[in-house]
């Protein structure tokens, strides 16, 4: 049967989804003027409401922030938001209460950079469908600093180990490697030759699909941190596969698809509502842009394609007897 479709373009490999990325925080009254008013994120209203950890959702993403000196992802994280103006109205508005801190931020043509008060750094990008998908809020991609000469090691190391859809990628801005984490989500892995500072313990999380075999390859190179539960363990290092030499450390927490926590609904809020301002039913924001499934594909004829589904040809033939 003819087949128009890229079946291909629909695969994840292993790595299913990046759902949260994780950073201690040591102001809880900081952080909130930063992600949630300036942001313009949302306080996840059910778990950790105390002073101890918050978790700030955006979309179907979340950033978790304990309480704690301050940890720093060495790169940036890409964002996707809409409304460019609104963002910079939001930020400016926040610059007083910040101004002691590492805030900034300035518009580029193709985005918004934005940095936390201890120096995390987010690319806040206008919805592309193209790019990243059917989102107008969310996490496409983390991208990290890397040393020079590690792109290739990187990649090879989530393809053979973790089961990642991988590539590498060339251009003005350096060779990097790019890993599949999701549905129009990528960590990438851009090359430098400026030093890199220390990692300091921060992470993020992913689900994967194949959930032991990948644990059996990282138990036998020594790799496995923490055996958390039955459906998370955590490892730090990413090694080359033939010298065993670090490339590159940020602490991953893998879950399985089998995970409590998987998939779960998160409330995001619509940030231009105001009670002085307000619109009715207005409160919630959807993050999600209409998906289609697009133009539906050819269909033989039940009666005379060899392939017939057994179930429509039964239903027409029924209808044909009917029918005399
Ligand atoms: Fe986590």
């Amino acid at each position: 049967m003819e087949n128009p479709f890229n079946r291909e373009a629909e695969n994840l490999g292993n790595i299913t989804g990046l759902e949260h990325l994780n950073v201690e925080i040591p102001d809880q009254g900081l952080a909130s003027d930063f992600y949630l008013l300036g942001m313009g994120f949302t306080r996840d209203p059910y778990l950790f409401p105390g002073t101890n950890n918050m978790w700030v959702n955006i979309g179907k993403n979340q950033i978790h922030m304990p309480a704690g000196p301050p940890l720093v992802f060495r790169g940036h994280v890409g964002i996707v938001s809409p409304d460019r103006e609104a963002l910079l109205e939001r930020l400016n508005g926040v610059k007083k209460q910040l101004a002691d801190t590492k805030f900034k931020f300035k518009e580029h043509n193709a985005y918004v950079s934005a940095t936390c008060p201890w120096g995390n750094k987010f690319h806040v990008y206008s919805p592309d469908e193209e790019r990243f998908g059917k989102i107008n809020l969310g996490i496409p991609y983390v991208e990290f600093a890397v040393p020079e000469g590690t792109a290739k090691g990187i990649a090879r190391f989530y393809r053979k180990v973790l089961g990642a859809i991988t590539c590498i990628e060339k251009n003005g801005e350096g060779k990097a490697a790019h890993i599949k984490v999701g549905p129009n989500q990528e960590l990438i892995f851009r090359e430098t030759d400026k030093e890199l500072v220390e990692f300091d313990g921060h992470h993020l999380q992913v689900y994967v699909e194949d959930f032991g075999r990948p644990h059996e390859k990282l138990r036998k190179l020594d790799l496995i941190t923490e055996e958390s539960d039955r459906c998370q363990y955590r490892f730090e290092d990413i090694v080359d596969l033939d010298t065993g030499k670090v490339l590159f450390t940020i602490e991953h927490e893998i879950r399985s698809m089998t995970h409590p926590l998987y998939a779960r609904p998160l409330v995001n809020r619509n940030p231009a509502q105001t009670n002085r301002n307000y619109i009715m039913g207005g409160d919630g924001w959807v993050p999600t842009l209409t998906d289609t499934v697009g133009p539906a594909g050819p269909r033989g004829d039940p009666l005379t394609a060899a392939k017939a589904p057994t179930i429509a040809k039964k239903r027409a033939l029924r209808a044909q007897a009917q029918a005399m």
